[in-house]
Parts: structure tokens; C-alpha cells; sequence
């Protein structure tokens, strides 16, 4: 009788059985070496293009349930996150395990606003891109500048040298982002100013002009604040499994947030924000919403903002974004796009295409017209997904180092090259290849 927990193979090649322990829903894929057909056989691999169906580590950060359309950081609902926390008190959740006290929210708060600043060598460095470089080229290169300002960040395995990079990291984020957001429009950089919230701050830097003191519309920064909290972590998505993946070389915290930052500038992951305003702006007009989706159900590319990997219900993110953006739009005035994102969205949840396949809006669907209307380019909106996603990121890096089970990242492959082969002399090369 086989024993409970355990999955068994049988190998008809050889009619033999093995019993595989089953744990967490998963078995171990090193189990699977002992399924061979010759003695010196290398041993049964899994094959999982894009790790569709791999879990590539134990993490109790962000759960998600894809068909349920939930998403918990640290156990707690991102609804009730979103509506009773401020940012940095999730980023403090993500980092530490736990929502802080009043006290500990208070030292987490003044030590993240005491690292705002950048080394004055930074505005050299920005300098060097051209006027109309793209935020998120500015924003992973001056990351990666950033490891050799910090040389001690690569002693990464004390807890407390690690700390002091995360604080340094989440907390000049958002001064980097907005440097690129002032160079590009040839206007001087604005230094932090302490007396502000993480959100204020960061406006202050992006927008303020010649005033004494820049104060920050509430209503305004309250949204930006709430996005922060929505964008902060998502699992083993592309960029933290990046982040895990380069953090498991040993690479310093800054070398490896700057992978992770690269990995999230693609159109497919953290730079859909910026497509789904393109996406609209070519639409035009509600009255042009049904032939672009006929355009898109006949296979000419995608409706950007929608579908995603894990969840195949609503987007738990794009609900409260939602909401978020009517409190904007009391304040901005509404975005006329508002009205062909909604009614793209009404006939594509009506279409069977969109329907079978799953596909409904995620978190940037609505988010790039928040941004727009409160007054950012779509070149910054990947910035701004960064800003947040980096708390998610170290949270990810540092559970992965430690995880007494990690090792650098090297995973296998299937070979589909040809077997040995006879070296040709280059003199030789040209009548071989007459005869292929
Ligand atoms: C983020 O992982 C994360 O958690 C990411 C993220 C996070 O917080 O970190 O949530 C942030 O990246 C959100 C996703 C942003 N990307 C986009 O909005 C780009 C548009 N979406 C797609 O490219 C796509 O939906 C993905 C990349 C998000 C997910 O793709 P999958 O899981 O690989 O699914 P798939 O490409 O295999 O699609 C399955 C089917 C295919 O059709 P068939 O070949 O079966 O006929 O659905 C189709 C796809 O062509 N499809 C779409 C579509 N997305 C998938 N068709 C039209 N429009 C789309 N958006």
C-alpha cells in the first residue's frame, strides 16, 4: 500500500515505481533524478517554459488566489491595507513580517525620510542621458550607479548592513525617479524636504517650481499614497523572481534592484501601464472601442492592461484603483480616456473571447490614467510602479538569502543541438557547406 502524501510513478520504460512525497501541493523536482533508464543516466528533469507551473521558493510575503481574485500582503487583505495604512507602513509589513507599532512606525518613518538624499555625484551621473531618455533607462542605470556610492552594501549576509541598504533603498527611490522626471524637462532637481510624508515628498521633488514650501494637494497624495500601497509586492512576478535569481549570485542590493527594475520596464509586465495609454490614444474615442477589440480577437496584438498570469478573475488592484480615480478626477477634472477605458472594459467582459480566456483588467489597466491626469508623461508611469515595488523586491531579496535552502539560481535545459561534431578548418568551410 502506498504510503499517504506521496505520488506514484511508474516508469514504463523500465515498469518501475517510484513513490515521490508530495508537500505543500508540490513534490521536490530533485526527486524525479532517481527516475532513469541507465545507471549513468543524468536522471528525470521537469520541462516548464516561463515556470508556468514551478514554484521556485517558500515565501510567506504576498499570497495570491488567482481564481478568487485575492491578494493578501503578510496575511492582510490589500483592501483594508489600501484603506487604513500609509505605504510606508506596508513597506514596513512587507520588510519586517509585521504591521509596526506606533513607535516602531515612527523610527521605520524617520529613518526611511533621513535617506532621501542622493550623493551630488548623481546629478553628474543624470547629466550624462540625453534630454529625451527614457525614466526607466535614467532609473535602472542610477541604481546600478548607486552600488559603487555604497561599496559596504556588498556585505550583504549582516542584518544590519542589509537594513541599512533597504532603508537607503526604499527611501531614495522616489528622489532617483523624480530627477529623471525634472531632467527631462531641463528643470532644476528639488532636494527632499523631511518635514513631508513619503507621497508629499516625493511631489515636492517631482513639481515644485520657485514657492518657499511645496504643499501637496491631500487628495492627491493620498492617491498616489494607495497606488504605492497596491504596487508594493505580487509575488513571483517577473521582476521579483528576477531580483531572487540576481540576489542569489550574492550581487549587492543595488546591482540586483536595478535587474529587478530592468526586468519590470518590459511592455509585458510593469511597462503595460504606459501601452494601455497608447492603446487609448489610438483608440480615440468610445465610438472606435468595438472595431479595435475586433482588431484584437482577430489576433493583431493585445488589449493592454488586461489578462494576467495568476489571476483569472478581476484584479483585486484594479477595483480599488478604480475608485481611486474618481477621488482624482474631483480634483483634476476627469479624463475623457476614463470613458473609453470603461467601455472597452464593458464590452470585452461581455466577449466570449475574453471570457474563455480569462482575461480581465489587472492592476495597470486604469492606473496610467490616474497618472496621466494627475499630471505625469506614460514614459514616468513604470517609474512610478518601480517607486513601491522596490519595498516588494527587498522584502523577496532578503527572505531569499534567508532561506537556509538558497542556492544561486541554475536551472537546466533541454538540449536540442546536435551531437558531437567534426571541427572543419576554415579553409575547408566553404566546400563542406556546398555540400549541405
Ligand atoms: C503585471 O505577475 C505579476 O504579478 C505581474 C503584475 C505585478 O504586480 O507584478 O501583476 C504586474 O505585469 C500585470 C500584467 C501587465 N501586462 C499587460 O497588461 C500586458 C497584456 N497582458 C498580456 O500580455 C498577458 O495577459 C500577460 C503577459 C499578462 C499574461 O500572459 P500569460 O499568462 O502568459 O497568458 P498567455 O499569453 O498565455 O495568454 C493566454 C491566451 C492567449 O491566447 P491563445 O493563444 O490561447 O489564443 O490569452 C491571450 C493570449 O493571446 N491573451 C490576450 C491577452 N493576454 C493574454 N489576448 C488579448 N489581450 C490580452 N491582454
Amino acid at each position: 500500500m502506498a504510503q499517504e502524501n506521496t505520488l506514484t510513478i511508474t516508469d514504463n520504460r523500465t515498469h518501475k515505481s517510484y513513490a515521490i512525497p508530495i508537500e505543500h501541493e508540490t513534490i521536490r523536482a530533485m526527486d524525479l533524478r532517481q527516475i532513469k533508464t541507465k545507471p549513468d543516466d543524468l536522471g528525470m528533469m521537469t520541462y516548464d517554459p516561463a515556470f508556468m507551473n514551478t514554484a521556485s521558493c517558500r515565501s510567506s510575503i504576498t499570497f495570491i488566489d488567482g481564481d478568487r481574485g485575492i491578494l493578501r500582503y503578510r496575511g492582510y487583505p490589500i483592501e483594508v491595507l489600501a484603506e487604513h495604512c500609509t505605504f510606508l507602513e506596508v513597506a514596513y509589513l512587507l520588510i519586517f513580517g509585521n504591521l509596526p507599532t506606533e513607535t516602531e512606525l515612527k523610527k521605520w518613518v524617520g529613518e526611511v525620510t533621513h535617506h532621501t538624499m542622493l550623493h551630488e555625484t548623481t546629478k553628474k551621473f543624470m547629466e550624462g542621458f540625453r534630454h529625451n531618455a527614457h525614466p526607466m533607462g535614467m532609473l535602472v542605470s542610477t541604481l546600478a550607479a548607486l552600488s559603487t556610492i555604497y561599496p559596504e552594501a556588498k556585505n550583504i549576509h549582516d542584518p544590519a548592513n542589509r537594513l541599512h541598504q533597504i532603508i537607503r533603498l526604499i527611501a531614495k527611490i522616489p528622489s532617483i525617479a523624480a530627477m529623471t522626471y525634472r531632467h527631462s524637462l531641463g528643470f532644476p532637481y528639488v532636494y527632499p524636504d523631511n518635514d513631508l510624508g513619503y507621497a508629499e515628498n516625493f511631489m515636492n521633488m517631482l513639481w515644485k517650481m520657485v514657492e518657499p514650501k511645496y504643499l501637496a494637494n491631500p487628495v492627491l497624495a493620498r492617491a498616489l499614497d494607495i497606488l504605492f500601497i497596491l504596487h508594493a509586492d505580487h509575488e513571483q512576478n517577473c521582476s521579483a523572481s528576477t531580483m531572487r535569481a540576481v540576489g542569489s549570485a550574492h550581487t549587492d542590493p543595488f546591482l540586483t534592484t536595478a535587474a529587478a527594475a530592468a526586468a519590470l520596464a518590459g511592455p509585458l509586465h510593469g511597462g503595460a501601464n504606459e501601452e494601455v495609454l497608447k492603446m487609448l490614444d489610438e483608440i480615440g474615442s468610445k465610438d472606435n472601442v468595438s472595431a479595435y477589440i475586433k482588431k484584437i480577437k482577430d489576433g493583431h496584438g493585445k488589449l493592454m492592461g488586461f489578462g494576467h498570469r495568476v489571476y483569472k478573475n478581476y484584479d483585486p488592484r484594479a477595483k480599488i484603483i478604480k475608485w481611486t480615480a474618481e477621488q482624482v478626477f474631483e480634483v483634476t477634472g476627469r479624463n475623457t480616456k476614463l470613458d473609453i477605458a470603461l467601455e472597452l472594459e464593458r464590452i470585452a467582459l461581455e466577449d466570449e473571447y475574453f471570457i474563455k480566456r480569462k482575461l480581465y483588467p489587472n492592476v495597470d489597466f486604469y492606473s496610467g490614467i490616474i497618472y496621466q491626469a494627475m499630471g505625469f508623461k506614460p514614459e514616468m508611469f513604470t517609474v512610478l510602479f518601480a517607486i513601491p515595488r522596490t519595498a516588494g523586491w527587498l522584502a523577496q531579496w532578503q527572505e531569499m538569502l534567508t532561506d537556509p535552502e538558497h542556492k544561486i539560481a541554475r536551472p537546466r535545459q533541454v538540449w536540442t543541438g546536435p551531437e558531437v561534431r567534426e571541427f572543419v578548418p576554415l579553409a575547408k568551410r566553404a566546400a563542406v557547406a556546398a555540400t549541405r
